[in-house]
């Protein structure tokens, strides 16, 4: 979600005021979500290394997920969503992690749109995390070294449960991950936009998912290969 500080800028408006702006998008973005079948959206609200901005706009942001949890967990329970927080939340101030907890609580049979909020996230820091876990299995005796393969490292990640990301969106004209799920992202389709992310609306997201929908993904597999595989699975959807 990049942008808010520009788009505050071009107004003459502090950061902050851009941040707020920002509280808009996420939530068109969450019910353009709810409203086309999307599984899983990831939203990255603050890094691990967005600590080293200014104390006031760390107050500021940490003061507004505060009041978004206030005021749009209600809302998020009706339109049937669970909430989940990835990261390392224990350096929030204990007030946001309690509410945190409740939202999660509140809403964890939900089941409509899985809405995940990185925050105090960093692709690097959750695989060093898991890293850590595998290690103290293989010490305690639970886990040979050479059983470690990609898919018991992955079930060591923040939410092995939810499936790998299709679809990276970056708004605010820069093209990169910036530690983003860095493990998950291996496949994903990457997708740049110069739209600020207070700009960043339900026509601009659909315009996201409608390139996305073009893209062929082919997993390592030629074109002919994976062209011949979607065949196979639409004729035998058509045979019921
Ligand atoms: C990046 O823009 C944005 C952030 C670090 C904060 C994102 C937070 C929100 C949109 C607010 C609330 C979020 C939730 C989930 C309730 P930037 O400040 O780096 O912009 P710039 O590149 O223009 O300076």
């Amino acid at each position: 979600m990049d942008g808010n500080g520009r788009w505050a800028k071009q107004r003459g408006r502090p950061r902050t005021a851009g941040h707020r702006e920002g509280v808009k998008s996420v939530r068109a973005v969450v019910e353009e979500s709810v409203r086309r079948g999307v599984e899983t959206l990831t939203l990255f609200a603050f890094s691990s290394e967005n600590w080293q901005r200014p104390r006031s706009e760390v107050n500021i942001l940490m003061e507004l997920f505060m009041s978004a949890l206030r005021s749009e967990v209600r809302r998020l329970h009706k339109n049937e969503v669970r909430l989940r927080i990835i990261g390392a939340r224990d350096a929030f101030p204990e007030k946001l992690q309690q509410r945190i907890a409740e939202a999660e609580a509140l809403t964890a049979n939900n089941r409509r749109l899985n809405l995940q909020v990185a925050a105090n996230y960093g692709g690097r820091w959750d695989i060093v995390q898991a890293t850590r876990r595998l290690i103290a299995e293989v010490q305690a005796g639970h886990l040979e070294p050479d059983a470690i393969d990609e898919r018991i490292f992955a079930q060591h990640l923040s939410f092995p449960d939810l499936t790998e990301p299709d679809l990276f969106i970056r708004t605010g004209g820069e093209q990169r991950l910036s530690n983003f799920v860095l493990w998950q992202c291996a496949y994903a389709e990457l997708y740049f936009t110069d739209a600020l992310w207070p700009d960043f609306d339900e026509a601009a997201y659909g315009h996201a998912l409608e390139e996305y929908s073009r893209r062929q993904r082919r997993f390592g597999r030629t074109g002919e290969q994976q062209a011949e595989t979607l065949a196979t699975v639409s004729s035998s959807y058509a045979r019921g």
